[in-house]
């Protein structure tokens, strides 16, 4: 990773916005990569503005991954105010938004929130019953718990080369 993408990512995690689990979400999605182990789920809140349903917020949780956890931060300020097909209509390059291009060992990070959003927001993807407190534990608890829950997790196929 060159050095300059590398103090992009650092600046975003210095401040990362929208981390943790958001209370009341409409849409929740899981996904994870097989190959390096992370996990990403997101959660997703819409309001009415102007007669459409716009996403007023978005969250997330990740394990560890640094580029992840910098492009979703960054991707979960970027569709604040857009319709969930304006959001699903972002390609990969556009969610990593200021980090840049991202070299090819680390595009699958942003394809991972690029996942998240879609397994949140593509009709009939996103994970039911899981808005309220009581039925939406932490991604951790998910996994730690996997017989309690029977959470929806989404390997993506990832394009080697
Ligand atoms: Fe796999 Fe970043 S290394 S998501």
């Amino acid at each position: 990773m060159n050095d300059d993408l590398q103090k992009r990512i650092q600046a975003a995690l210095a401040n990362p916005q929208n981390m943790g689990e958001l209370a009341g979400a409409d849409a929740i999605g899981t996904v994870g990569n097989a190959d390096c182990g992370e996990m990403l789920r997101l959660w997703v809140k819409f309001k009415e503005q102007n007669g459409k349903q716009v996403i007023d917020r978005a969250t997330f949780q990740s394990f560890g991954c640094e580029t992840a956890i910098a492009v979703a931060s960054l991707a979960t300020e970027l569709i604040r105010g857009k319709t969930a097909a304006e959001a699903l209509a972002l390609k990969t390059e556009e969610l990593a938004g200021e980090l840049g291009p991202l070299p090819p060992m680390k595009i699958h990070c942003a394809q991972l929130v690029e996942g998240a959003l879609r397994s949140a927001l593509e009709p009939g993807k996103a994970e039911d019953k899981l808005a309220s407190p009581a039925n939406a534990p932490t991604l951790l608890d998910r996994f730690s718990k996997p017989k309690e829950g029977g959470v929806k997790l989404t390997f993506l196929d990832e394009e080697k080369g």
